[in-house]
């Protein structure tokens, strides 16, 4: 599959994209400036991990099968709103936490209750949204040589995205779980400052959740 990443160029897109093209995917690292997408790229390519480009985000989005959205809440809407023609007809995989710092520790709702709910409000019916990886550390993705010690839920409306992003997800080496419709992006966005919160208490470089009875 050709996998786009919306600002694969932060802390979540190297591991995400290095991770994706070890497991035999086609990664587009996007980013605002089409020369740090490409070096971004070629970092990750020439250490071996698989094929991975990099281009400006509407060129990689053009080009995937698959969306990822990777940027701060910040500039959640804002990305959407350039890309949102080119993001028609296709599945978007939204990992956004609506984070407000200084205070990432605590939950903080945007406007919209989720950031994904947002995102799919913005964009319409035409491009069908996935949220997921909230609760995967970019520390533990970009440590190739472990496997993710975390579950991974993903909730979407529509059940043929999210079969595809559940599949997905599980080539990052995780246990990705259905967590029900788009509405509980609530839930999973507001699990992060949790564990950001878990993480500072315990000293934890990236903590994560498991799921028992399954
Ligand atoms: N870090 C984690 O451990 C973690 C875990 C789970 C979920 N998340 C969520 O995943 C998303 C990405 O996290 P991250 O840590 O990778 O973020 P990040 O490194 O701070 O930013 C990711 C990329 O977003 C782009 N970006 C930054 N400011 C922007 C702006 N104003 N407008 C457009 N693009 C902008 C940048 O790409 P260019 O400058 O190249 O365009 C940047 O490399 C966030 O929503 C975060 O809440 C993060």
């Amino acid at each position: 599959m050709r996998i786009a990443i919306v600002g694969g160029t932060g802390k979540e897109g190297g591991g995400m994209a290095a991770r994706w093209a070890k497991a035999g995917h086609a990664v587009l690292i996007g980013s605002r400036n089409a020369e740090r997408a490409e070096a971004s790229a070629k970092a990750l390519a020439d250490a071996g991990h698989g094929d991975i480009t990099g281009a400006d985000n509407a060129t990689v989005v053009k080009q995937a099968d698959v969306v990822v959205l990777s940027v701060p809440y910040s500039a959640h809407a804002s990305t959407l709103e350039g890309l949102k023609e080119v993001l028609q007809g296709k599945v978007m995989i939204d990992i956004t936490v609506p984070l407000k710092p200084p205070k990432v520790r605590q939950v903080s709702l945007p406007a919209g209750s989720a950031a994904a709910l947002e995102g799919q409000a913005l964009l319409g019916e035409g491009v069908r949204v996935v949220a997921a990886l909230h609760h995967v550390s970019s520390v533990h993705l970009a440590d190739l040589d472990h496997a993710i010690e975390c579950d991974v839920l993903a909730c979407s409306d529509d059940k043929e995205a999210l079969e595809l992003a559940l599949t997905m997800i599980g080539d990052l080496g995780v246990k990705a779980l259905d967590a029900g419709p788009l509405a509980n992006a609530v839930a999973l966005e507001s699990l992060t400052p949790v564990l950001l919160h878990l993480n500072k208490r315990y000293g934890s470089a990236g903590s994560g959740i498991r799921f028992t009875g399954l």
